[in-house]
Protein backbone atom coordinates (compact mmCIF):
# COMPACT_ATOMS: atom_id res chain seq x y z
CA UNK A 1 0.00 0.00 0.00
CA UNK A 2 2.91 2.31 1.10
CA UNK A 3 4.63 1.34 -2.54
CA UNK A 4 1.28 2.59 -4.19
CA UNK A 5 1.04 5.70 -2.29
CA UNK A 6 4.99 6.69 -3.01
CA UNK A 7 4.73 5.77 -6.61
CA UNK A 8 1.51 6.01 -8.56
CA UNK A 9 0.18 9.64 -7.66
CA UNK A 10 2.00 12.79 -8.86
CA UNK A 11 2.06 15.46 -6.09
CA UNK A 12 1.29 18.78 -7.26
CA UNK A 13 2.38 20.96 -3.63
CA UNK A 14 5.54 20.37 -1.53
CA UNK A 15 4.07 18.83 1.34
CA UNK A 16 3.05 15.46 -0.56
CA UNK A 17 6.71 14.96 -1.80
CA UNK A 18 7.65 15.66 2.01
CA UNK A 19 5.21 12.93 2.59
CA UNK A 20 6.81 10.90 -0.05
CA UNK A 21 10.16 11.28 0.93
CA UNK A 22 9.20 10.40 4.74
CA UNK A 23 7.19 7.40 3.21
CA UNK A 24 10.06 6.01 1.52
CA UNK A 25 12.74 6.29 3.96
CA UNK A 26 10.61 4.53 5.97
CA UNK A 27 10.58 1.56 3.22
CA UNK A 28 14.29 2.09 2.80
CA UNK A 29 14.54 1.58 6.99
CA UNK A 30 11.43 -1.52 7.28
CA UNK A 31 12.60 -3.57 3.93
CA UNK A 32 16.18 -2.12 3.85
CA UNK A 33 16.34 -2.62 0.09
CA UNK A 34 19.39 -1.35 -1.09
CA UNK A 35 20.68 -1.94 -4.75
CA UNK A 36 23.77 -0.36 -4.06
CA UNK A 37 26.16 -2.50 -6.45
CA UNK A 38 23.87 -4.52 -7.99
CA UNK A 39 24.20 -4.46 -12.02
CA UNK A 40 21.11 -5.38 -13.32
CA UNK A 41 20.33 -5.71 -17.45
CA UNK A 42 16.67 -4.57 -18.22
CA UNK A 43 15.83 -4.94 -21.78
CA UNK A 44 13.60 -3.14 -23.42
CA UNK A 45 14.03 -0.52 -21.37
CA UNK A 46 13.26 2.72 -23.02
CA UNK A 47 9.66 1.66 -23.50
CA UNK A 48 6.95 2.29 -21.36
CA UNK A 49 7.15 -1.05 -18.99
CA UNK A 50 11.17 -0.64 -19.29
CA UNK A 51 11.43 2.77 -18.30
CA UNK A 52 9.42 2.98 -14.86
CA UNK A 53 11.10 -0.64 -13.76
CA UNK A 54 14.80 1.26 -14.74
CA UNK A 55 13.28 4.71 -12.79
CA UNK A 56 12.99 2.71 -9.42
CA UNK A 57 15.74 0.52 -9.65
CA UNK A 58 17.71 3.58 -9.75
CA UNK A 59 15.96 5.34 -7.41
CA UNK A 60 17.11 1.94 -4.65
CA UNK A 61 20.45 2.68 -6.10
CA UNK A 62 21.36 -0.03 -8.64
CA UNK A 63 23.32 0.31 -11.87
CA UNK A 64 20.96 -0.46 -14.55
CA UNK A 65 22.64 -1.20 -18.33
CA UNK A 66 20.03 0.14 -20.12
CA UNK A 67 19.18 -2.23 -23.30
CA UNK A 68 17.22 0.18 -26.73
CA UNK A 69 16.75 -1.15 -30.12
CA UNK A 70 15.59 2.42 -31.61
CA UNK A 71 15.14 4.44 -29.26
CA UNK A 72 18.73 5.57 -28.45
CA UNK A 73 17.54 9.40 -27.15
CA UNK A 74 15.41 7.93 -24.56
CA UNK A 75 17.95 5.36 -23.32
CA UNK A 76 20.51 8.05 -22.54
CA UNK A 77 18.00 10.32 -20.86
CA UNK A 78 17.42 7.14 -18.45
CA UNK A 79 20.74 6.42 -18.03
CA UNK A 80 20.80 10.01 -16.67
CA UNK A 81 17.68 10.08 -14.71
CA UNK A 82 18.45 6.53 -13.07
CA UNK A 83 22.27 7.64 -12.52
CA UNK A 84 24.66 5.01 -10.57
CA UNK A 85 27.09 4.50 -13.38
CA UNK A 86 24.01 2.98 -15.39
CA UNK A 87 24.91 3.00 -19.34
CA UNK A 88 22.97 2.22 -22.72
CA UNK A 89 23.80 -0.86 -24.59
CA UNK A 90 21.66 -1.59 -28.09
CA UNK A 91 20.87 -5.05 -29.32
CA UNK A 92 18.08 -6.13 -32.40
CA UNK A 93 16.25 -8.79 -30.23
CA UNK A 94 15.09 -9.75 -33.74
CA UNK A 95 18.44 -11.05 -34.23
CA UNK A 96 18.97 -13.49 -31.21
CA UNK A 97 22.54 -13.98 -31.45
CA UNK A 98 22.67 -10.15 -30.70
CA UNK A 99 22.20 -11.08 -27.05
CA UNK A 100 25.51 -13.01 -26.78
CA UNK A 101 27.22 -9.92 -27.48
CA UNK A 102 24.74 -7.53 -25.73
CA UNK A 103 25.57 -9.92 -22.17
CA UNK A 104 29.39 -9.28 -23.58
CA UNK A 105 29.12 -5.61 -23.46
CA UNK A 106 27.57 -5.70 -20.27
CA UNK A 107 30.22 -7.84 -18.25
CA UNK A 108 33.17 -6.51 -19.92
CA UNK A 109 31.84 -2.66 -18.85
CA UNK A 110 30.74 -3.52 -14.90
CA UNK A 111 32.76 -7.16 -14.98
CA UNK A 112 29.57 -8.08 -12.91
CA UNK A 113 25.80 -8.66 -13.69
CA UNK A 114 23.25 -9.40 -10.54
CA UNK A 115 20.08 -9.51 -12.45
CA UNK A 116 18.42 -9.83 -15.79
CA UNK A 117 14.95 -8.51 -16.28
CA UNK A 118 13.80 -9.55 -19.60
CA UNK A 119 11.28 -6.68 -20.88
CA UNK A 120 11.84 -5.89 -24.42
CA UNK A 121 8.45 -7.40 -26.62
CA UNK A 122 6.57 -6.39 -29.73
CA UNK A 123 2.83 -7.19 -30.30
CA UNK A 124 2.19 -7.09 -33.88
CA UNK A 125 -0.77 -8.86 -35.30
CA UNK A 126 -0.84 -11.23 -38.38
CA UNK A 127 -4.37 -12.34 -39.68
CA UNK A 128 -4.41 -16.41 -40.47
CA UNK A 129 -5.99 -15.44 -44.05
CA UNK A 130 -2.56 -13.79 -44.52
CA UNK A 131 -0.23 -15.17 -47.39
CA UNK A 132 2.22 -18.16 -45.78
CA UNK A 133 5.30 -16.51 -46.08
CA UNK A 134 4.09 -13.37 -45.02
CA UNK A 135 2.85 -14.78 -41.91
CA UNK A 136 5.71 -17.33 -41.23
CA UNK A 137 7.92 -14.14 -41.31
CA UNK A 138 5.68 -12.25 -38.99
CA UNK A 139 5.54 -16.00 -36.71
CA UNK A 140 9.47 -16.20 -37.05
CA UNK A 141 10.03 -12.06 -35.99
CA UNK A 142 7.24 -12.22 -32.46
CA UNK A 143 8.91 -15.06 -31.47
CA UNK A 144 12.46 -14.29 -32.30
CA UNK A 145 12.13 -11.18 -30.18
CA UNK A 146 9.40 -12.33 -27.60
CA UNK A 147 10.52 -15.41 -27.05
CA UNK A 148 13.94 -16.63 -28.61
CA UNK A 149 16.04 -13.50 -27.29
CA UNK A 150 15.06 -14.33 -23.76
CA UNK A 151 16.51 -18.08 -24.33
CA UNK A 152 19.08 -16.59 -24.99
CA UNK A 153 19.61 -13.91 -22.77
CA UNK A 154 18.63 -16.15 -19.90
CA UNK A 155 21.45 -18.76 -21.46
CA UNK A 156 24.22 -16.14 -21.26
CA UNK A 157 23.18 -14.97 -17.80
CA UNK A 158 22.95 -18.69 -16.64
CA UNK A 159 26.10 -19.45 -17.35
CA UNK A 160 27.44 -16.36 -16.01
CA UNK A 161 25.83 -16.70 -13.06
CA UNK A 162 26.89 -20.53 -12.15
CA UNK A 163 30.44 -19.03 -12.63
CA UNK A 164 29.26 -16.24 -10.14
CA UNK A 165 27.45 -18.00 -7.82
CA UNK A 166 24.12 -16.42 -8.25
CA UNK A 167 21.70 -14.15 -9.78
CA UNK A 168 18.29 -13.33 -10.92
CA UNK A 169 16.47 -13.46 -13.48
CA UNK A 170 12.86 -11.75 -14.14
CA UNK A 171 10.63 -12.34 -17.48
CA UNK A 172 7.95 -10.09 -18.12
CA UNK A 173 5.46 -12.37 -19.85
CA UNK A 174 1.82 -11.78 -20.57
CA UNK A 175 -1.55 -13.05 -19.15
CA UNK A 176 -2.62 -14.06 -22.61
CA UNK A 177 0.47 -17.33 -21.57
CA UNK A 178 -2.31 -18.52 -19.75
CA UNK A 179 -5.51 -16.80 -20.90
CA UNK A 180 -4.57 -17.27 -25.00
CA UNK A 181 -4.42 -14.60 -26.96
CA UNK A 182 -6.79 -12.95 -29.57
CA UNK A 183 -6.70 -15.10 -33.21
CA UNK A 184 -4.41 -11.73 -34.75
CA UNK A 185 -1.85 -12.50 -32.19
CA UNK A 186 -0.79 -16.63 -32.11
CA UNK A 187 2.59 -16.62 -31.77
CA UNK A 188 2.43 -13.47 -28.67
CA UNK A 189 0.54 -15.94 -27.13
CA UNK A 190 2.68 -18.59 -28.28
CA UNK A 191 5.64 -16.71 -26.94
CA UNK A 192 4.62 -15.30 -23.42
CA UNK A 193 3.06 -19.37 -22.81
CA UNK A 194 7.10 -20.24 -23.80
CA UNK A 195 8.35 -17.34 -21.33
CA UNK A 196 6.53 -18.48 -18.67
CA UNK A 197 7.60 -22.38 -18.88
CA UNK A 198 11.18 -21.28 -19.46
CA UNK A 199 11.02 -19.70 -16.47
CA UNK A 200 10.04 -22.52 -14.64
CA UNK A 201 12.71 -25.01 -16.18
CA UNK A 202 15.10 -22.30 -14.55
CA UNK A 203 14.07 -21.85 -11.40
CA UNK A 204 13.93 -25.79 -11.46
CA UNK A 205 17.12 -26.77 -12.75
CA UNK A 206 19.40 -24.29 -11.26
CA UNK A 207 18.51 -23.40 -7.84
CA UNK A 208 21.03 -25.17 -6.23
CA UNK A 209 23.60 -22.49 -8.21
CA UNK A 210 21.39 -20.10 -6.10
CA UNK A 211 19.66 -19.01 -9.45
CA UNK A 212 16.30 -17.60 -9.11
CA UNK A 213 14.33 -16.95 -12.04
CA UNK A 214 10.72 -15.24 -11.74
CA UNK A 215 7.76 -13.96 -14.38
CA UNK A 216 5.42 -11.23 -14.45
CA UNK A 217 2.25 -11.28 -15.96
CA UNK A 218 0.60 -8.04 -16.97
CA UNK A 219 -2.73 -7.24 -18.44
CA UNK A 220 -3.30 -4.30 -20.48
CA UNK A 221 -0.59 -1.88 -19.23
CA UNK A 222 -0.90 1.76 -20.54
CA UNK A 223 1.76 1.93 -23.23
CA UNK A 224 2.21 2.53 -26.36
CA UNK A 225 1.87 -1.24 -27.36
CA UNK A 226 -1.90 -0.98 -26.76
CA UNK A 227 -1.93 2.57 -28.65
CA UNK A 228 -3.71 0.94 -31.33
CA UNK A 229 -6.26 -0.98 -29.12
CA UNK A 230 -7.00 2.03 -27.51
CA UNK A 231 -7.53 4.22 -30.45
CA UNK A 232 -10.22 1.16 -31.77
CA UNK A 233 -11.81 0.15 -29.05
CA UNK A 234 -11.03 2.66 -26.15
CA UNK A 235 -10.04 2.60 -22.32
CA UNK A 236 -13.42 2.04 -21.70
CA UNK A 237 -13.82 -0.72 -23.44
CA UNK A 238 -10.85 -2.11 -21.48
CA UNK A 239 -11.70 -1.09 -17.65
CA UNK A 240 -15.04 -3.20 -18.56
CA UNK A 241 -12.82 -5.96 -18.56
CA UNK A 242 -11.23 -5.13 -15.43
CA UNK A 243 -12.39 -6.30 -11.64
CA UNK A 244 -10.60 -2.59 -10.81
CA UNK A 245 -11.48 0.86 -11.85
CA UNK A 246 -8.78 1.93 -13.27
CA UNK A 247 -6.05 0.90 -16.17
CA UNK A 248 -2.76 -0.58 -14.99
CA UNK A 249 0.16 1.75 -15.51
CA UNK A 250 3.90 0.75 -16.30
CA UNK A 251 4.45 2.19 -12.05
CA UNK A 252 1.89 -0.52 -11.02
CA UNK A 253 4.35 -3.75 -12.36
CA UNK A 254 7.76 -1.88 -11.24
CA UNK A 255 7.27 -2.69 -7.84
CA UNK A 256 6.98 -5.87 -8.42
CA UNK A 257 10.33 -6.31 -10.37
CA UNK A 258 11.81 -4.41 -7.50
CA UNK A 259 11.11 -6.91 -4.81
CA UNK A 260 11.72 -9.91 -7.19
CA UNK A 261 15.27 -8.05 -7.31
CA UNK A 262 15.67 -7.37 -4.32
CA UNK A 263 15.77 -10.90 -2.84
CA UNK A 264 12.53 -11.05 -0.67
CA UNK A 265 10.90 -12.88 -3.10
CA UNK A 266 13.75 -15.60 -3.84
CA UNK A 267 11.65 -18.58 -2.24
CA UNK A 268 8.56 -17.66 -4.66
CA UNK A 269 11.25 -18.99 -7.15
CA UNK A 270 9.42 -20.27 -10.25
CA UNK A 271 6.24 -18.54 -10.29
CA UNK A 272 4.42 -16.00 -11.92
CA UNK A 273 2.98 -13.02 -10.53
CA UNK A 274 -0.02 -11.53 -12.21
CA UNK A 275 -0.75 -7.93 -12.56
CA UNK A 276 -3.90 -7.47 -14.29
CA UNK A 277 -6.21 -5.12 -12.37
CA UNK A 278 -7.92 -8.59 -11.77
CA UNK A 279 -8.94 -9.00 -15.36
CA UNK A 280 -8.22 -12.68 -15.30
CA UNK A 281 -8.00 -14.04 -12.23
CA UNK A 282 -6.35 -17.99 -11.99
N1 LIG B 1 1.54 -2.99 -22.44
C1 LIG B 1 0.81 -4.05 -22.21
O1 LIG B 1 -0.44 -4.01 -22.20
C2 LIG B 1 1.48 -5.38 -21.92
C3 LIG B 1 0.68 -6.44 -21.49
C4 LIG B 1 1.27 -7.68 -21.21
C5 LIG B 1 2.62 -7.84 -21.36
N2 LIG B 1 3.38 -6.79 -21.78
C6 LIG B 1 4.83 -7.04 -21.97
O2 LIG B 1 5.58 -6.08 -21.29
C7 LIG B 1 6.83 -5.87 -21.97
C8 LIG B 1 7.06 -4.37 -22.17
O3 LIG B 1 5.99 -3.87 -22.97
P1 LIG B 1 5.63 -2.31 -23.09
O4 LIG B 1 4.15 -2.22 -23.00
O5 LIG B 1 6.46 -1.50 -22.16
O6 LIG B 1 6.04 -2.07 -24.62
P2 LIG B 1 6.64 -0.78 -25.37
O7 LIG B 1 6.37 0.46 -24.61
O8 LIG B 1 6.15 -0.90 -26.76
O9 LIG B 1 8.22 -1.06 -25.34
C9 LIG B 1 8.77 -2.11 -26.08
C10 LIG B 1 10.27 -2.16 -25.86
O10 LIG B 1 10.81 -3.26 -26.64
C11 LIG B 1 11.90 -2.78 -27.41
N3 LIG B 1 11.97 -3.46 -28.70
C12 LIG B 1 11.01 -3.51 -29.67
N4 LIG B 1 11.49 -4.17 -30.74
C13 LIG B 1 12.77 -4.53 -30.44
C14 LIG B 1 13.80 -5.20 -31.16
N5 LIG B 1 13.65 -5.64 -32.41
N6 LIG B 1 15.00 -5.39 -30.53
C15 LIG B 1 15.18 -4.94 -29.27
N7 LIG B 1 14.26 -4.27 -28.56
C16 LIG B 1 13.08 -4.08 -29.14
C17 LIG B 1 11.67 -1.29 -27.63
O11 LIG B 1 12.93 -0.65 -27.84
P3 LIG B 1 13.08 0.83 -28.58
O12 LIG B 1 11.95 1.68 -28.03
O13 LIG B 1 14.41 1.35 -28.14
O14 LIG B 1 12.99 0.60 -30.04
C18 LIG B 1 11.02 -0.91 -26.29
O15 LIG B 1 12.01 -0.59 -25.35
C19 LIG B 1 6.73 -6.68 -23.28
O16 LIG B 1 7.41 -7.89 -23.15
C20 LIG B 1 5.24 -6.91 -23.43
O17 LIG B 1 4.95 -8.08 -24.18
C21 LIG B 1 2.85 -5.58 -22.06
Amino acid sequence: MIGKIILADKPKTITPYLILIICRFCVYLIMRIDLHKNVILVTGATGGIGSAIVELLGEYGATIAIHYYKEKERALDLAKKAGNNSKIFRADLSRPIQCVKLIKEVLNTYNRLDALVNNAGIYESSPINRDIKRWLKDWNRTININLTSVGVLCREAVKYFIKSRGGRIINIASRAAFRGEDKDHWAYGAAKGGVITLTRTIAKEYGKYNIKSFAIAPGFVKTRMINDYIKRFGVKSIIKQLALNELTTPQDVAPAVLFLVSGYMDHTTGSTIDINAGSYIR
